[in-house]
């Protein structure tokens, strides 16, 4: 197969790589106290989640919507409070994700442009609230 019949999923390599994305992701997400402090107390169940769906959105397997549905991913995230600025964190690690686990251009911008407007779409608070 030449280079550029290669889908993007295949290319990055695969559900091997969206594991370490995923994993690389969440390790930096807990060691953010405000952004950690949105996420359910056992962060194991959505890192999974996220796993199977960024596998499924990348061109992998289909077992997200088959256990999971439809992902109507912005009413999911409805009961956590995204700020503009919890969004930025959000989106800053884990374009340091995408650099660490190696995924290379034009992939790493196809990647890096689906989560910087995929994370905006999830803002759903637009203040910090009253803490
Ligand atoms: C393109 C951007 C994003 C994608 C693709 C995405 C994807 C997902 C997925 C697939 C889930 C699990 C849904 C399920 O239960 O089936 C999830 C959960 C969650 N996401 Fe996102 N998300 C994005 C942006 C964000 C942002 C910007 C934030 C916060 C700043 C965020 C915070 C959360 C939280 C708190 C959960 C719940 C985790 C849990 O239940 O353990 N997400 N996200």
């Amino acid at each position: 197969m030449k280079h550029d019949e290669k889908t993007l999923y295949e290319r990055i390599g695969g559900e091997l790589t969206i594991f370490r994305l995923v994993d690389v992701f969440y390790h930096k997400v807990a060691q953010d106290d405000a952004l950690r402090a949105i996420f359910p107390q056992d962060l194991s169940t959505g890192k999974y989640w996220q796993f199977l769906f960024l596998v499924q959105y990348w061109g992998g397997d289909t077992r997200y919507s088959e256990q999971r549905g439809h992902p109507r991913l912005r009413m999911r995230h409805m009961p956590y409070a995204i700020t503009p600025a919890l969004r930025d964190k959000w989106v800053q690690y884990m374009f340091e994700a995408i650099d660490e686990v190696g995924i290379a251009e034009p992939d790493r911008s196809t990647m890096r442009d689906y989560f910087s407007s995929g994370a905006s779409f999830m803002v759903n608070r637009h203040s910090e609230g009253a803490e």
